[in-house]
């Protein structure tokens, strides 16, 4: 990671439970005032922010995250090399929203909730010259009902481009977006790996449009 020149940015050594104390004790408080939507005690490892942003399609640009934080992946999509213009960041807790603006001046972030991030990120001019390339989620889906989380998977997918991609992690042993709500989405899901060092540990799913397969060799009838 390249040097922050945020003094407060004083690296956790002690494991991956967290970017910086600062962090901690932001979302701890908000974990308190609303632990159902804040959905963690701490925010997530360095381990896993590396896992979310390994899983970017090559050549990507346009960028929304979703549930940013205190911006653990927000942090790792800016050291990967995506620029800061062609990032916004969605969060629905102001006091997060003020934590991020403060933390990442250069960086658009929306106090607004997710389901809305087809028109946030057409407002941000983010859509003017194409698509979006992926969508990062630190959201908490499995605390989500089933209405919410696919109006914000169906909201995602307007915005993505035909082969864009939807990364989310999970603390639970299945994908978050059952297989139903995927059926009826017309997505497709890969395990794209395990972050063991995580508080707690967690795994990413990565999901994506189903392509209808192209019937090749297929002999037109003469006319
Ligand atoms: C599990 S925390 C993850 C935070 C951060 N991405 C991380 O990994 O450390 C989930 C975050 O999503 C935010 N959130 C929950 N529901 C949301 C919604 N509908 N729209 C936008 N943000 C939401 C919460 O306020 C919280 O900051």
């Amino acid at each position: 990671m390249s040097p922050s020149p945020d003094p407060s940015l004083r690296e956790h050594h002690g494991g991956e439970a967290a970017i910086d104390l600062r962090s901690i004790r932001t979302f701890l408080r908000q974990w308190m005032r609303d632990p159902v939507r804040t959905a963690s005690v701490t925010p997530s490892g360095r381990q896993l922010a590396r896992l979310m942003v390994s899983q970017l399609p090559p050549d990507c640009g346009r960028i929304v995250e979703l549930g940013a934080g205190t911006g653990v992946f927000t942090r790792a999509l800016l050291d990967s090399g995506i620029p800061a213009s062609q990032l916004l960041v969605v969060e629905i807790n102001p006091h997060l929203g003020d934590f991020l603006h403060e933390r990442f001046p250069g960086v658009a972030v929306a106090c607004a909730d997710a389901r809305h991030l087809d028109v946030l990120a057409e407002q941000h001019g983010l859509l003017a010259a194409g698509k979006l390339d992926a969508v990062v989620s630190g959201l908490g889906m499995l605390s989500m009902n089933s209405g919410l989380r696919c109006e914000i998977l169906r909201a995602a997918f307007v915005a993505l481009g035909e082969r864009g991609r939807f990364i989310q992690f999970t603390y639970g042993p299945f994908s978050p977006v059952k297989r139903h709500e995927r059926e009826a989405l017309g997505l497709g899901v890969r395990r794209a790996g395990f972050a063991p060092r995580n508080l707690p540990p967690a795994t990413v799913y990565v999901y994506e449009r189903l392509r209808s397969r192209q019937v090749v060799g297929v002999r037109q009838p003469r006319s």
